[in-house]
């Protein structure tokens, strides 16, 4: 398997956590335990991702103003992570800041699938391809 299935994996994880999240209302077990997982799975996958992933193409000057670029983002949705943590389920304020992630990182995603994998498949050979998919997944096995 090549990184860019292995990262398109978690990506649809992340969008189906977020697609129920947005879904969800109150302080119920339910809501706890999708946020619980989703905040897990972007953390985890941040520093996989950068890791295994932006780390290599940072050393390349066709993707290194990308990468600074999604790992920027990385931060604002660390950012947003926190303001829910900080926010009452039971506040309307939870929900609105959940879309707020929702929208912030289906864009981030887009981004990395649509414009960043182009590049990234020119610059990586073959067998880092292929090497980087396991080394990034077993740092996320190792992550649970
Ligand atoms: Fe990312
Ligand atoms: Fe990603």
């Amino acid at each position: 398997m090549e990184i860019f299935e292995a990262i398109r994996r978690d990506h649809e994880k992340q969008r189906l956590l977020m697609k129920i999240l947005v879904e969800t209302s109150g302080d119920t077990e339910s809501r706890r335990d999708f946020y619980a997982e989703l905040k897990q799975a972007l953390i985890d996958h941040a520093i996989a991702e950068e890791r295994y992933f932006y780390s290599p193409l940072m050393k390349s000057d066709q993707t290194i103003e990308q990468s600074r670029h999604a790992i920027a983002e990385h931060h604002e949705i660390d950012e947003l992570l926190e303001k829910l943590d900080e926010t009452e389920m039971t506040s309307p304020a939870w929900l609105a800041t959940m879309k707020k992630l929702k929208h912030l990182v289906e864009h981030h995603l887009a981004e990395e699938e649509q414009e960043f994998f182009q590049q990234a498949g020119k610059v990586l050979s073959a067998s880092q391809k292929d090497n980087l998919a396991d080394k990034y997944q077993g740092e996320m096995e190792k992550a649970h």
